[in-house]
């Protein structure tokens, strides 16, 4: 199978090529997808797990991407609850082989339905960012309506997905960028939006949850912002300033059918909006990673048309 395969390290983005590999086998619980449509967030290559198996051996040359949408065509030993031929969605095992692939091997678990009035592209720009957002005020952040939240990188794959479910969630969100952000903010409903090069983030006050993806300098202001009881929520890594009368929590996203579900239920209802930047083939993908022109939002990969 035609698959993106990085060796090196130290090369970023410029090392990735493709090439050709096995097709994987299903392992106990597992599904084989044909890939359709594919994520990949370009921080991944500087996780561990992109390098090296759960036991700290080296796994190159590995497949990087984790988020997927396609068609179940196998199914390994005692897997149950999907089928073969049921259109899936999900994310993949940071320390397995991922999605810039024809095929992936998968965990049934970390998958979920894809309805059939959901193009693939728009299923594969939804795990990581809208489980992320998802979990970090749900989960973590115990977001209550009638709340103040600050959604860092409101523009952005997670903050525009954190700034619609809190919303929803009945909360009073203000969004944070670049200038030239503020309008795509406002869109996805940031009720007020603080340019972070030019306006004071200070101005703001008392904050009951900060959502926070860009940390350093940022971090440690936003920290101190969270009011009394209120909650500091880093996908980040740990805070390096923790609020004075309130929690700080870091995590890593991880993969929830129920919560998979009810995120695409939003998008199909209209009640969230998915954020592509960008959508290039698997030939091609190479060469969009290594343009220099900012991403604005997802980056897909339509593996097959
Ligand atoms: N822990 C987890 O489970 C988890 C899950 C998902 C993502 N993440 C991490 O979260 C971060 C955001 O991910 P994403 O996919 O949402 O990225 P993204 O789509 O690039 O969005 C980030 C947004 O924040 C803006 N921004 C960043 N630094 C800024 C600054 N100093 N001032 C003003 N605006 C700033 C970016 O603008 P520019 O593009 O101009 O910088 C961009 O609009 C990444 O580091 C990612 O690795 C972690």
């Amino acid at each position: 199978m035609k698959a993106i395969v990085v060796t090196d390290q130290t090369a970023g983005t410029a090392g990735m090529k493709l090439a050709e590999r096995p097709e994987p086998q299903a392992a106990i619980n597992d599904v084989i997808v044909q890939i359709y449509a594919s994520g990949f967030v370009p921080d991944e290559l500087a996780w561990p797990s992109t390098w090296t198996d759960r036991s700290q051996r080296d796994r190159t040359p590995s497949i990087p991407g984790h988020e997927l949408a396609g068609v179940v065509t196998a199914l390994g030993y005692g897997t149950s609850g999907l089928s073969v031929g049921q259109r899936v969605f999900g994310l993949a095992d940071w320390y397995r082989d991922g999605t810039l692939a024809e095929y992936v091997a998968i965990e049934a678990r970390n998958l979920a339905p894809l309805p059939g009035d959901i193009d693939f592209t728009v299923g594969a720009s939804l795990p990581i960012s809208g489980l992320t957002a998802w979990q970090g005020l749900f989960d973590h952040g115990r977001l209550r309506p009638g709340q103040s939240v600050i959604a860092h990188g409101a523009a952005g794959a997670v903050g525009s997905m954190v700034t619609q479910l809190a919303r929803e969630a009945g909360a009073y969100v203000i969004g944070t960028g670049r200038a030239a952000d503020r309008q795509k903010a406002l869109e996805f409903g940031a009720q007020e939006f603080v340019d972070l090069d030019n306006d004071v983030l200070e101005d703001v006050g008392g904050i009951d949850l900060v959502f926070d993806l860009i940390g350093g300098d940022i971090g440690k202001r936003s920290a101190r912002l969270v009011r009394a009881g209120g909650t500091l929520v880093s996908i980040v890594g740990p805070p390096e300033v923790r609020p004075v009368d309130g929690l700080a929590i870091d995590f890593v996203v991880e993969s929830d059918r129920a919560q998979l579900s009810e995120i695409v239920q939003r998008v199909r209802d209209g009640r969230l909006r998915t954020n592509i930047g960008t959508v290039s083939t698997l030939d091609d993908a190479v060469v969009a990673f290594n343009s220099t022109t900012r991403i604005k939002g997802k980056a897909i990969i339509r593996v097959r048309p």
